[in-house]
């Protein structure tokens, strides 16, 4: 009864110079790793749960992309939006569709485009949290240990004394907090990043909606008889146009009770930003990240260096830069000033 829906419709973060072509994120190499994101996330599931049970919802028009990278996956187990909603309803749309599939479904929701170093450790924690959330009819979310105020994460502060192994119950779920709000929760050392992955059974999901989203419910539940049949895309396009564009961090699991939270450590990033993809990475002794195996460091301290394969690349002398070749562009920046770049190449990009 175990299954995971991976989302694959955001445009998502730029990952600048990387993430330039049509291609988001999730489909993209973006560490050199032989696999993109979406392969790497489906190699995480697929090593712990049959592939039938694995479903992707993404846009109509990544569709294609999806299959032509999971050549393993079901077709039937594509799932395509008919418009970009954000999370809330397209876990509306796998948890009101699983609820015809297989009621008793306990089901892992999660990002497409995100990095876990250690697949064995995220396993042990997935399963945890399975068998929780299908036993206590509860919802649980993953907790990692923050280490600045990045205010495009979802806080979580909980209760001190556990109530199962490293399970604890939520007090309050923040999506996005403004910069005072975070440094403030970054302070107080009560707070969590929520790493954006969601364990909960299809039947909890479903009665969540209900009692938080009243309107999508009402919107799916009026089509939910035509889901797995062939009018199933006919429904999908009356309901899209009905529904909020929502994520379901402010839709559900800010207003919830019930959500529980794992504090984790399986090396996690959600590769928003060359130094957050450096944070996580493993260091050679003089503190350097080395994305692709091409590279060789003469004397560099403390940079993070992407390369492509196809490419040998030497470096020498520097320290605390991020250095990224592509195949059409090369960033060479001081890492403390990766935000001011990004901005600089949205502006050019605006003028040009
Ligand atoms: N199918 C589908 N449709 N997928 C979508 C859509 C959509 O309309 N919008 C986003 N996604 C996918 C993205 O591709 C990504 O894999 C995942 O859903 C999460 O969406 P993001 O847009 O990346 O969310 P976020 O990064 O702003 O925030 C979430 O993740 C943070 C951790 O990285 C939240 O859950 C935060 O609380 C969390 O801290
Ligand atoms: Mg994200």
């Amino acid at each position: 009864h175990y299954y995971v829906a991976i989302l694959a419709g955001g445009i998502g973060s730029r990952f600048w110079p990387k993430s330039r072509t049509a291609y988001p994120k999730q489909f993209l190499d973006i560490l050199n790793s032989g696999k993109t994101l979406i392969q790497s996330t489906f190699d995480r599931y697929a090593s712990f749960l049959p592939k039938e049970n694995i479903f992707v919802v993404t846009s109509e028009e990544y569709a294609g992309i999806v299959q032509e990278q999971l050549p393993e996956i079901n077709a039937a187990n594509i799932l395509a939006e008919p418009s970009r909603k954000n999370t809330a309803p397209c876990v509306a749309y796998i948890a009101f569709k699983l609820a015809q599939i297989d009621p008793a479904a306990a089901l892992i929701v999660a990002p497409s485009d995100h990095l876990v170093l250690d697949n064995a450790e995220f396993e042990r924690v997935a399963l945890e949290a399975l068998g929780f959330a299908e036993h206590m009819k509860s919802f649980v979310t993953l907790g990692i240990k923050p280490t600045y105020p990045n205010t495009g994460y979802g806080y979580i502060q909980h209760e001190t004394q556990a109530v199962a192994d490293n399970i604890y119950q939520v007090k309050t779920f923040t999506e996005k907090p403004n910069t005072e709000l975070a440094k403030t929760f970054i302070a107080s050392g009560d707070f969590l990043w929520n790493a954006g992955i969601f364990i909960w059974r299809v039947e909890d999901v479903v009665r969540a909606f209900e009692k938080y989203q009243p309107e999508m419910f009402e919107v799916f539940a009026a089509e939910q008889l035509l889901f797995n049949t062939p009018e199933e895309s006919n429904a999908l396009a009356r309901i899209y146009p009905l529904c909020t564009n929502i994520s379901i961090d402010y839709a559900i699991m800010e207003k919830a009770s019930n959500v529980y939270v794992i504090p984790s450590s399986f090396g996690w990033s959600d590769l928003g930003t060359w130094n957050s993809a450096y944070e996580t990475l493993e260091k050679d002794y003089l503190g350097n990240a080395v994305a692709g195996n091409n590279v060789m460091i003469i004397d560099a301290t403390k940079c993070m260096v992407s390369a492509p394969h196809n490419k040998l690349l030497v470096l020498q002398g520097l320290d605390d830069f991020i250095i990224v070749d592509t195949e059409d562009v090369l960033l060479i920046c001081k890492k403390e000033n990766e935000q001011q770049v990004k901005e600089y190449v949205a502006e050019v990009k605006r003028n040009k």
